[in-house]
C-alpha cells in the first residue's frame, strides 16, 4: 500500500479542517485523495492554500459511484479511508430526507462494498494495517433529560431526526462489516463541532453572519437545548488519534466537556462581537436575538462522556469553549469574503424558504 490515505467529504466543514491540519501537520509522508461530490456543503475554497501541493489529490464524485471508488482505491492503494461525507444539516433533513438517506446510507454501503473489495485484494500485512474509520454523530444516541448521565459508548442508539436516523443507521452497516467480513473499522461519534469555514447555515456561523449583517439571532423555541461544543480541530486531532491507535471494530466518543445552552451560545458570540467588533449605535448584538418557532422533535440536550478516548488513547481537547469561540468569531471576522462569496444564491433560498416558515 502506499502511504495515502483516501478522505471523503474533504471540502465540508470538518473535512477541510482535517485536511489542512493532515498536511500541515506532516503526517508523516502520506498523501491524502479527497473525493468530494461537492454538494452546496463543499467548498474549494476551503482547500484553496492547498494549490499545487502534491500531496493533495482532489477528485470531485460521489461516494455512492462504486466504479469510481474501485478505481481511486485500485490505482493509489490507500491504507486508510476516512469518510467525512454525509449530508450533515438536520433542518434540511426535516424539510427534505431523501438526500440523506442516499448519501448517508446508500453512500456509506456503496463505499464499504468498494473498501470490502479493495481490502480483500490486499497482502495479510497490508490488510491488517488497513483502516475504515467513519465520522459519526452523538445525535444517533437521543436526547437526554437535564439530569441523565452523558452518553457513553454502551448508550442504546434512539435516533430522532432523518439525519441521526441515517447517521445510525450508516453506524450499523460499518459495525456491521466488521462483525461479518471482518473490516477493520473504528467509528468516532462527535458532538456540534465550530471553528473555520463552518457553513453559515449552523448555529454559531448563522448568527455570526447576522448579526453583522444586522439581521435577526433566530432562537429555536426557549433556546435552552443544550450542546456540547468542541473546536474543530480538536475533532480532527481525535480522528488522527483513533487512526493510528484505536481499537479495531470499536467506537470513540468524542467531546468538548462543553455544555451550554443555545441562549447562552449566542450571548457569549454577542459579547464577543461587541467588543471586536462593536455595532455603529453602540447597542449589543444582543438585540438582535428574535425568539423563533422551534425546531420540529428538537432534541433536547446531548452531553458526550469522552473518558474512553481519553484513557485508552490519551486524547483530550486543546481548547476550552473560551479560546474556541474567541478564535472563531475573529476566524470570521478575518475572512468575511469567504462568508460573502457562500451568503447568496442558493444558500439565500435555503434562509429566505427555512425562516419564513419557521419565523
Ligand atoms: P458538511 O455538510 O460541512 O460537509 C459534508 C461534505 O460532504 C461536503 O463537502 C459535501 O460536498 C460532501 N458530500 C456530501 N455528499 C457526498 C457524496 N455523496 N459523496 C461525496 N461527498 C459528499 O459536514 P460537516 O459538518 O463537515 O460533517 C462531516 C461529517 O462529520 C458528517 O459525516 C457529519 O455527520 C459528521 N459530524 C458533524 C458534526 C458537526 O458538528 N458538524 C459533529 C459530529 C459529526
Ligand atoms: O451533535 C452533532 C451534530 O451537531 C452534527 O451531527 C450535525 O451535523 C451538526 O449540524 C450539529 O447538529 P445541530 O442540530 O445540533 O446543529 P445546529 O447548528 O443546526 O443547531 C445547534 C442548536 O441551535 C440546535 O439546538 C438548534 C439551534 N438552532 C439552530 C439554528 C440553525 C437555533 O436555535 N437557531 C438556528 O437558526
Amino acid at each position: 500500500m502506499d502511504n495515502t490515505i483516501l478522505v471523503t467529504g474533504g471540502a465540508g466543514f470538518i473535512g477541510s479542517n482535517f485536511v489542512l491540519d493532515w498536511l500541515a501537520l506532516d503526517q508523516g509522508s502520506d498523501s491524502i485523495i479527497n473525493l468530494d461530490k461537492l454538494t452546496y456543503a463543499g467548498n474549494l475554497q476551503n482547500l484553496a492554500s492547498l494549490e499545487g501541493n502534491p500531496r493533495h489529490i482532489f477528485v470531485r464524485g460521489d461516494i455512492g459511484d462504486a466504479a469510481l471508488v474501485a478505481k481511486l482505491l485500485t490505482e493509489h492503494q490507500p491504507r486508510a479511508i476516512v469518510n467525512f461525507a454525509a449530508e450533515s444539516h438536520v433542518d434540511r433533513s426535516i424539510h427534505g430526507p431523501a438526500e440523506f438517506i442516499e448519501t448517508n446510507i446508500v453512500g456509506t454501503f456503496q463505499l464499504l462494498e468498494a473498501t470490502r473489495s479493495y481490502w480483500n485484494g490486499l497482502n495479510e500485512e497490508s490488510k491488517g494495517a488497513f483502516r475504515f474509520l467513519h465520522v459519526s454523530t452523538d445525535e444517533v444516541y437521543g436526547s437526554l433529560s437535564p439530569t441523565d448521565p452523558a452518553f457513553t459508548e454502551t448508550k442504546q442508539y434512539e435516533p430522532n431526526s432523518p439525519y441521526s436516523a441515517s447517521k445510525a443507521a450508516s453506524d450499523h452497516l460499518v459495525r456491521a462489516y466488521h462483525h461479518t467480513y471482518g473490516l477493520p473499522v473504528l467509528t468516532t461519534n462527535c458532538s456540534n463541532n465550530y471553528g473555520p469555514y463552518h457553513f453559515p447555515e449552523k448555529l454559531i456561523p448563522l448568527v455570526i453572519h447576522n448579526a453583522l449583517a444586522g439581521k435577526p439571532l433566530p432562537i429555536y423555541g426557549d433556546g435552552q437545548q443544550v450542546r456540547d461544543w468542541l473546536y474543530v480541530k480538536d475533532h480532527a486531532s481525535a480522528i488522527r488519534r483513533v487512526l493510528e491507535s484505536g481499537k479495531v471494530g470499536e467506537a470513540y466518543n468524542v467531546g468538548g466537556w462543553n455544555e451550554k445552552p443555545n441562549l447562552d451560545v449566542v450571548h457569549t458570540l454577542c459579547a464577543i462581537l461587541d467588543e471586536l467588533s462593536p455595532r455603529s449605535d453602540g447597542k449589543s448584538y444582543a438585540e438582535q436575538i428574535t425568539y423563533v418557532t422551534d425546531r420540529p422533535g428538537h432534541d433536547r440536550r446531548y452531553a458526550i462522556d469522552a473518558t474512553k478516548i481519553n484513557r485508552d488513547l490519551g486524547w483530550k481537547p486543546a481548547e476550552t469553549f473560551e479560546t474556541g469561540i474567541r478564535k472563531t468569531v475573529q476566524w470570521y471576522l478575518d475572512n468575511q469574503e469567504w462568508v460573502q462569496n457562500i451568503a447568496s444564491g442558493a444558500y439565500k433560498d435555503w434562509v429566505d424558504k427555512h425562516y419564513e416558515k419557521v419565523g
